[in-house]
């Protein structure tokens, strides 16, 4: 799984962590690392990575900002991107498995290093589950659709 990562400078110090942690997961963990060569704050972080996970360049997507809500917030308006803040490994869990989200944020002020570890390990490691939550993820994709064949 080839998974793309990203912060604000409020992530930087739970970034490497994260990156590091996907190494020992045996993941491919690529950070795009957007502040290197921008001046920006999160919705252009956000909307970098969104666009490149949506392009299919990367399986998922971690972005991490002071609170993981901006990230979400922006990556949502990626069309073929779903996104979802989780604090905890229960919603990271379903997030994959029912919701099918393909991004995933954190809060690096809301959570702390080892917490953040087990909810990136919960959500990898989970797959869609399909079944009864499949036509309810198609539907969100349906009313995506719709909303922008009509602008
Ligand atoms: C700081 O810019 C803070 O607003 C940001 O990291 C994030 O928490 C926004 O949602």
């Amino acid at each position: 799984m080839r998974i793309a990562i990203d912060c604000d400078d409020a992530g930087l110090p739970l970034k490497q962590i994260i990156v590091d942690h996907l190494r020992t997961l045996s993941l491919e963990a690529v950070d795009l690392d957007y502040l290197r060569e921008h001046k920006a704050d999160y919705p252009d972080i956000g909307h970098h990575l969104a666009k490149r996970v949506a392009a299919k360049e990367y399986d998922r997507g971690i972005l991490i900002c002071g609170t993981g809500l901006g990230m979400a917030m922006v990556a949502n308006k990626v069309p073929g991107v779903f996104a979802g803040t989780c604090h905890d490994t229960f919603s990271a869990e379903r997030l994959k498995k029912s919701n099918d989200a393909n991004v995933l944020t954190l809060g690096a002020r809301v959570v702390g290093p080892e917490l953040a570890k087990a909810i990136v390990t919960a959500w990898v490691k989970s797959d869609f589950a399909g079944g009864g939550s499949a036509p309810k993820v198609e539907r969100m994709r349906e009313l995506e659709r719709e909303a922008y064949a009509t602008r």
